[in-house]
């Protein structure tokens, strides 16, 4: 069984980032699996979070994003490239902050408790693997700390994978850039 150190108290969010991202790092050790290591992430995330009630991964197939190893409620499966938050911030390969999702048109409503959303493309040296969701049932939860402190965490599961043992998903990605 890991054991995971009790985050100390953190006196900021970019603290609090930084520490998850340490405890990630020795979480996921020298393990290459995919779906372990996104499970893994998910569940730390999802612990260590004050206020979020989703956290998961969606990875891309073909001209889609699938839904990946996640925590929370069972959500939609199939949300297709620059359609959602979620397809959005695949799309643009950027990061995607939505204060209240009922005002963000084209919202991919998944759990109706969700108020606001975040979400981060996974890169791996330019290459898009998917990106990683996270959902509070409070408006205005995610700020520029949050933003910077998931795609350091991002990072840290990029950097996780061996690219030999990543999906190659480097052709729908070129198709899709190259339009
Ligand atoms: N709201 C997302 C869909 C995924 S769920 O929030 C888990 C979107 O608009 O892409």
């Amino acid at each position: 069984m890991h054991t995971l150190t009790p985050l100390d108290s953190a006196t900021s969010k970019p603290e609090l980032y930084q520490q998850i991202c340490g405890q990630l790092h020795n979480l996921l050790g020298s393990e290459k699996n995919f779906a372990a290591n996104a499970a893994n992430t998910a569940a730390l995330l999802f612990h260590s979070l004050p206020d979020v009630n989703w956290v998961g991964f969606y990875l891309v197939e073909g001209e889609e994003l699938v839904l990946g190893p996640f925590q929370g409620k069972p959500a939609c499966v199939r949300i297709p490239f620059g359609k959602g938050v979620c397809g959005t911030a695949a799309a643009q390969q950027r990061s995607v902050i939505v204060p209240d999702v009922s005002k963000y048109p084209g919202h991919i409503v998944c759990d109706p408790n969700s108020k606001s959303e975040l979400v981060v493309p996974l890169l791996n040296w330019g290459k898009l693997l998917g990106v990683l969701d996270l959902d509070s049932s409070s408006l205005n939860r995610f700020d520029e700390d949050d933003c910077e402190g998931i795609e350091s965490v991002a990072s840290v599961f990029v950097a996780s994978q061996a690219t030999d043992d990543l999906p190659d998903l480097s052709a729908a990605a070129a198709e899709w850039q190259s339009r």
